[in-house]
C-alpha cells in the first residue's frame, strides 16, 4: 500500500483524491485471485447481492477473522496508516473502518437514468476508498465526481429546510467540472461521500472488479 499520508488536506479540499498506483500491480493482481477464490467460498449470506450482473460481497473486521478465504481483507482493517488517514480526516480518535465491499460488475446490456447513476450526494456521510482490481478505462465505469462547489449551496439549502433525503441529485451543466476515475489496477480514489458523486455503469465487455472500503465517524 502506498503511503497516503499527504493527501488529507486534498481530500479535506476537493472532496476526492486519485491515488494512481496505491497497489502494485502484483498486489492487485493478488487481490483479484483471492476475491474471485472468495466468491467461490463465500456462504451465499455473505452476499449483498448475488445477481447475474452484480456479485456483491460485504465483509467486516470480524468475517476477515473467521473466514480463511478473507483472510487477505484483515491487512485493510488494521493497516496503521489507513487508520491515521481518517482520524485525520475526521479529526478525531473515534472513528471505525465499517466493512470492506468486494464487487464484480458488468454489462448488463442497457443504460440506465437512475441512482446511484446520476451525479448526487449521500445524507450518510463516510470516507470511501475504492480500489480498483482490474483496469478501468472509458465505458468500464468508473466512479465520476464533480467540484465540490456544485454541492455546497444546495446541501446548505437542503439541510435548512430539512429536506435531504438518503441520496441528494444534482444537476451537473458544466460538464468541465465533472471528472471520471480510470486508471490501471491498483487505482484508488478516496472519496468523502458528502461531494457530487455518481456510481460508473459498466459499459463494455470488462468486468469491473472493486474493492471499497467504507470509514467513518463513529456514531
Ligand atoms: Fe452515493
Amino acid at each position: 500500500m502506498k503511503n497516503i499520508k499527504n493527501f488529507v488536506e486534498e481530500v479535506k479540499v476537493n472532496g476526492y483524491k486519485k491515488i494512481p498506483d496505491f497497489l502494485t500491480s502484483d498486489e492487485a493482481k493478488e487481490i483479484e485471485a483471492l476475491t474471485l477464490e472468495a466468491f467461490n467460498l463465500a456462504e451465499e449470506s455473505q452476499y449483498h447481492i448475488n445477481e447475474e450482473y452484480s456479485k456483491v460481497l460485504s465483509i467486516n473486521k470480524e468475517d476477515t477473522k473467521n473466514f480463511s478465504y478473507l483472510n487477505f481483507l484483515n491487512d485493510f482493517f488494521v493497516d496503521p496508516m489507513l487508520e491515521d488517514f481518517i482520524k485525520e480526516y475526521f479529526e478525531t480518535e473515534d472513528i471505525e473502518i465499517v466493512k470492506i465491499f468486494l464487487a464484480e460488475s458488468s454489462n448488463t446490456g442497457e443504460e440506465v437514468n437512475v441512482l446511484p447513476y446520476k451525479m448526487h450526494f449521500d445524507k450518510t456521510r463516510y470516507l470511501k476508498f475504492i480500489i480498483y482490481l482490474r483496469d478501468v478505462k472509458k465505458g468500464d465505469g468508473g466512479t465520476t465526481f464533480a467540484k465540490k462547489e456544485w454541492n455546497t449551496k444546495l446541501q446548505e439549502e437542503l439541510l435548512a429546510r430539512d429536506a435531504l433525503k438518503e441520496e441528494n441529485v444534482v444537476e451537473v451543466y458544466d460538464m468541465s467540472a465533472v471528472d471520471e476515475i480510470i486508471g490501471p489496477a491498483g487505482t484508488c480514489t478516496i472519496f468523502d461521500t458528502n461531494i457530487t458523486h455518481k456510481a460508473g455503469q459498466v459499459l463494455g465487455n470488462n468486468k469491473r472488479l472493486v474493492l471499497r472500503i467504507d470509514t467513518r465517524k463513529k456514531v
